[in-house]
């Protein structure tokens, strides 16, 4: 049997990435050029500038890529491009590569949505056991998402306002911290006691759906009525109090939703998914449900990269999904 590879394209945000993964879960190359830097001094990411970005770096990193694949394109089996959702103009520069290798190297490709690719980077250190629940956190991104098997998505809560990542970077904001906000909150966090009363959105009995934008309001007026007071709030009690309220919501409703769909399976995913106090608090909850395992994927694998992509597009190549040359970036894709 011939080796099976994947190369994974993705460029929906801040990240030019390509990744070549052997059989659905080896990585065999991997490579991210972040623009972090760039957008720093903004307080968050332009998406002119990452457009351009993008551009400038896709030749690059592709090569860089293939070079530690040490593979040519009669090689690769597939092309795998995030085609959304994310920002519009960053989309269109890696689905415009990949359509070009795809036609010239005629070569099949497949459109991936980001969601599915960072759910599909547990792959990689972890075969998957259905049914499947995936607590989905980025900086776009906060949904609870159901598997019953490859390729089925469905989504069971998502949050009706900012993105727990989006809280994060706000709060962080407010602090004067760096963008993006959520390592350095999650860093402060550490050295600090949850002792500021900050309110937890459960919605209604029963929902999987998330809210953020009360708490980051809480976060903020708590900020101004102290600067208004002439007090000033010990940051690292704050960061202490507004992780504990992220993280009580996250884990209780991720349990919840554990025992209600009955799985076996529970993947932590995306930027947030970094975040040390959520990763510590469902390690030990978990610990103590039986028959359920827990995947945390490695830092690495959280945060935008093109592993996880071409990791989803594998799934997908064996379920014989194939894109035409009509391939469009979509900033609104539904998973
Ligand atoms: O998945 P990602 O790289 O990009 C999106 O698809 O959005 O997620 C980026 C988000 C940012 O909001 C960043 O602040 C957050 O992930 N993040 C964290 C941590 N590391 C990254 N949030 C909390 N704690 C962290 N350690
Ligand atoms: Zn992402």
């Amino acid at each position: 049997n011939k080796d099976q590879f994947i190369l994974g394209i993705e460029t929906s945000c801040d990240e030019t990435a390509v990744a070549i993964i052997k059989n659905g879960r080896e990585i065999i190359a991997n490579v991210v050029a972040s623009q972090i830097e760039s957008h720093k001094r903004f307080g968050g990411v332009v998406p002119e500038i990452a457009s351009r970005h993008h551009v400038e770096q896709m030749t690059i990193v592709l090569e860089e890529a293939m070079e530690q694949a040490k593979l040519n394109f009669t090689d690769i089996d597939a092309i795998a491009v995030t085609e959304g959702p994310g920002l519009v103009g960053a989309l269109l520069i890696g689905v415009n590569a990949a359509k070009a290798i795809a036609f010239a190297k005629n070569i099949p490709l497949i459109g991936v949505h980001h969601i599915a690719g960072h759910i599909y980077a547990n792959r990689i250190i972890t075969e998957m056991e259905f049914p499947l629940l995936a607590l989905v956190v980025s900086g776009g991104h906060t949904e609870l998402v159901y598997m019953k098997e490859h390729g089925h998505f469905e989504v069971i809560g998502e949050t009706r306002d900012d993105a727990a990542g989006e809280a994060y970077d706000k709060v962080a904001r407010v602090l004067n911290l760096p963008y993006p906000g959520g390592p350095h909150i999650d860093r402060l966090a550490q050295e600090g006691k949850p002792t500021i009363d900050l309110p937890r959105a459960w919605l209604e009995e029963g929902s999987y759906d998330f809210s953020f934008s009360g708490l980051k309001s809480a976060v903020i007026n708590t900020v101004h009525n102290a600067e208004q007071r002439g007090e000033k709030i010990a940051p690292e009690e704050l960061a202490a109090s507004f992780q504990q309220s992220v993280i009580d919501v996250l884990v209780t409703k991720t349990i919840q939703a554990t025992k209600e769909f009955d799985v076996k399976q529970v993947v932590l995913a995306g930027g947030v998914a970094a975040n040390k106090g959520l990763r510590a608090t469902l390690e030990e909850k978990f610990e103590q449900i039986e028959g359920v395992t827990l995947t945390i994927p490695p830092l690495y694998l959280c945060t935008d990269n093109a592993a996880m992509i071409a990791a989803a597009g594998s799934v997908l190549f064996e379920k014989g999904q194939r894109a035409n040359l009509a391939l469009n970036a979509n900033p609104g894709l539904d998973l």
